[in-house]
């Protein structure tokens, strides 16, 4: 076998699918060093190691002024967030819908701050945001695609942190490009991922830090969110189902697996190492858009019953043995969850139903014990601001604990909780599940973006709290 995309071929013909299906939304690494051990399907690991970025803190910035790209559902909510702190300025925001930079700015104004510069007009507009010299920081919250890692690559490349949302990446090569560009830039990119900053994950993660499972071996993970994809949004912009015509595999894997990647001390002591996924057939997205096709002519692009399957499911193994059961549906009525269960050798715990459980040998604690044990092992940062995160609200208040500590961090000068290899590797299992699913279930190779830092790059300390904290506005 001389390269693995000639071993992917001959894996596709073995898992009877047809090689057509490649081209849709994958990207290959012809160079990769060819493995076949176990029928492994590899993927480059073969970059040369750069500056480590791990641990990495950025000088101080007073004051982070900020630029928002893409101000719709989700940026428009990242930026109110960001109107609550101390320390930040909204200094301009970009998208392509007037709408959009209506609502944004009419929030502005309803927080009292003043108006932000508007860069519109074009698919592009965003690289002028991006070269102006009074931003620090970029927030990007544009339709998943290549656009996340096009702006985070050309917003480092101008010398400012990114803040972008899930997943960063769609191919391996725009992940590996990201990571490259914040080692050579020495900038900042964190994905956002929320998740990672809800209450009951942060009392895992520290728990499963103080040794309080023993040793971690399994997590369950999963996004499972019932969504009408096929409804039209306002602007019209059907990126999510367009996603979902031309993408299979785990579509959307992080906000699951980030926290129990977390808590497995992904790219800090252990790394992924491979993976198998497998889909179901599509029972539902084709038909419908087939059925509101017949009477309204928009959805005729969207009748092509190529959709995904409803419900993927991966399985990851880490190099020391430990494993990952992550699910993602969003187009069967299910009940909302994001499973985390924590499965270790002295206990256990699970998240849904909420507000979770906690179990020690094979019982669950009651409510006492349960309460007792949140006191002790609620981290600092859900101590200190968990109460203003809640009023604030966004998801409950993940979203505002997530928007400050990022802040608060800049401002002191902190390494950030989700470095650029956190950011990359958990968004990575989008194509490379999409590549197993297309090659018929085979075991495909996560690559190591860390380089063999992961060895001994030290985990995120959350209880790390600047000296000067940031405070909230009065409004
Ligand atoms: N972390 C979370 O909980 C969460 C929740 C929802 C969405 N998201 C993520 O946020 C992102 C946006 O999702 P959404 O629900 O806000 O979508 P949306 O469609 O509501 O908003 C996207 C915005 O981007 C703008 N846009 C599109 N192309 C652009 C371009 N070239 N330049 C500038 N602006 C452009 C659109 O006009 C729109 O205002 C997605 O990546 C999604 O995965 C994250």
């Amino acid at each position: 076998m001389k390269t693995n995309r000639r071993h992917f071929f001959k894996q596709v013909a073995l898992g009877g699918l047809g090689a057509a299906g490649l081209s849709l939304g994958t990207s290959f690494h012809a160079e990769a060093a060819p493995k076949s051990k176990n029928n492994l399907l590899s993927v480059n690991n073969k970059r040369s190691a750069g500056f480590n970025m791990c641990g990495f803190a950025a000088p101080k910035l007073d004051t982070v002024r900020v630029g928002f790209v893409g101000v719709g559902s989700r940026g428009l909510g990242n930026m109110r967030q960001m109107t609550y702190l101390e320390g930040v300025q909204i200094k301009a925001i970009c998208d392509i819908t007037a709408f959009r930079i209506d609502e944004a700015q009419k929030c502005l104004a309803d927080q009292k701050l003043p108006a932000a510069k508007v860069y519109t007009g074009k698919d592009d507009s965003w690289k002028a945001l991006c070269e102006d010299p009074e931003i620090d920081l970029i927030s990007i919250a544009v339709p998943r695609g290549p656009l996340h890692a096009a702006i985070s690559i050309y917003a480092m490349k101008c010398g400012k942190h990114v803040a972008v949302e899930v997943p960063v990446i769609a191919t391996l090569d725009e992940a590996w490009e990201v990571v490259e560009t914040a080692e050579k830039t020495r900038r900042h990119c964190m994905m956002m991922e929320n998740c990672c900053y809800d209450f009951f994950e942060l009392l895992t993660l520290n728990m499963a830090r103080q040794g309080f499972f023993g040793d971690i071996i399994h997590a369950d993970a999963g996004y499972i969110h019932y969504q009408e994809i096929y409804n039209k949004p306002r602007d019209n912009n059907m990126w999510r189902l367009h996603e979902s015509q031309i993408h299979t595999g785990n579509i959307y894997p992080t906000h699951g697996l980030g926290p129990v990647a977390q808590i497995m001390n992904i790219n800090h002591g252990d790394r992924f190492s491979f993976l198998v996924s497998m889909s179901s057939n599509d029972f539902k997205l084709g038909d419908k858009v087939a059925e509101l096709a017949q009477t309204d002519p928009f959805y005729k692009p969207y009748d092509t019953h190529t959709y995904r399957g409803n419900i993927n499911t991966s399985i990851i193994r880490t190099v020391k043995g430990k494993t990952i059961m992550l699910q993602h549906d969003t187009t069967s009525p299910r009940i909302y969850t994001r499973l985390h269960v924590i499965s270790g050798t002295l206990g256990c715990a699970q998240k849904y139903p909420e507000p979770g459980r906690i179990a020690i040998g094979h019982e669950w604690v009651n409510d006492t014990k349960l309460a007792e044990l949140t006191e002790q092992y609620m981290p600092v940062i859900v101590k200190r601001i968990g109460e203003m995160a809640k009023q604030i609200g966004g998801h409950g208040g993940m979203d505002f604990l997530m928007t400050w500590r990022l802040i608060d961090c800049l401002r002191n000068g902190l390494p950030l909780d989700i470095d650029v290899y956190d950011s990359v590797s958990w968004s990575s299992i989008m194509p490379v599940s999409e590549r197993s699913v297309r090659g018929g279930s085979i075991p495909v190779e996560i690559p190591d973006f860390t380089r063999g830092a992961w060895k001994t790059n030290p985990v995120h300390d959350i209880s790390r709290m600047g000296e000067n904290a940031t405070t909230v506005r009065k409004i």
